[in-house]
């Protein structure tokens, strides 16, 4: 599928799904090799992230383990600035290596507030693993360690990102048609 209608507005596709596993891959080679003999905590950030975080924990070739938190600051295609936490952690990451999977690194209003969250529990670690970053858009200085794909500053859906609330089944990525 090219065009995509998602209610009142039309996407183009902009990234196969195979770039994107290519993409995930170049990103988990330096994963495997920082994370060799660890046992790391990756923590999936609901609702974009469940198929990055499928497929790259897929890829990861050491053991590890997998928790989801689940943030929420969109509404329709503009980023409101208010964080909600909706869902916390189950799981003690007391003294362990996080490694946070977002979908999407906009503004970073959302990595600000899940670092403050995650680091109130004393990981001895925390590292950031985006699909998708907009260096454009980036407000804040926090470093993002494992970025696979940069992009601008356009509306995207697929792959798990939504449009108020549809699109995250889509298996490529696409870009809002202006
Ligand atoms: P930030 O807090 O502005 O960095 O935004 C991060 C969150 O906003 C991401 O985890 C996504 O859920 C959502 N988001 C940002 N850009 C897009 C986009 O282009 N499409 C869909 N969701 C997005
Ligand atoms: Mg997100």
């Amino acid at each position: 599928m090219e065009i995509v209608q998602l209610h009142d507005k039309a996407f183009k596709k902009f990234i196969s799904n195979n770039d994107i596993q290519l993409s995930i891959d170049k990103i988990v080679e330096k994963i495997n090799v920082d994370y060799t003999n660890k046992r790391p905590i990756f923590i999936g950030v609901l609702n974009g992230s469940f198929l990055f975080s499928a497929d790259l924990v897929k890829k990861f070739s050491s053991s590890c383990e997998v928790a989801f938190i689940q943030f929420s600051s969109y509404s329709g295609t503009k980023s409101t600035g208010n964080v909600k936490e909706l869902m916390g952690l189950n799981v003690d990451i007391k003294n362990r290596d996080v490694i946070i999977l977002e979908d999407i690194v906009d503004t970073g209003n959302t990595l600000e507030k899940l670092m403050i969250t995650l680091k109130k529990h004393a990981p001895s670690s925390i590292k950031i693993a985006t699909l998708l970053f907009k260096p454009k858009a980036y407000k804040k200085k926090i470093p993002i360690d494992y970025v696979a794909i940069e992009v601008g500053n356009e509306f995207l859906v697929g792959y798990g990102l939504d449009y108020d609330g549809i699109g995250r089944n889509l298996e490529h990525i696409y870009k809002i048609e202006e």
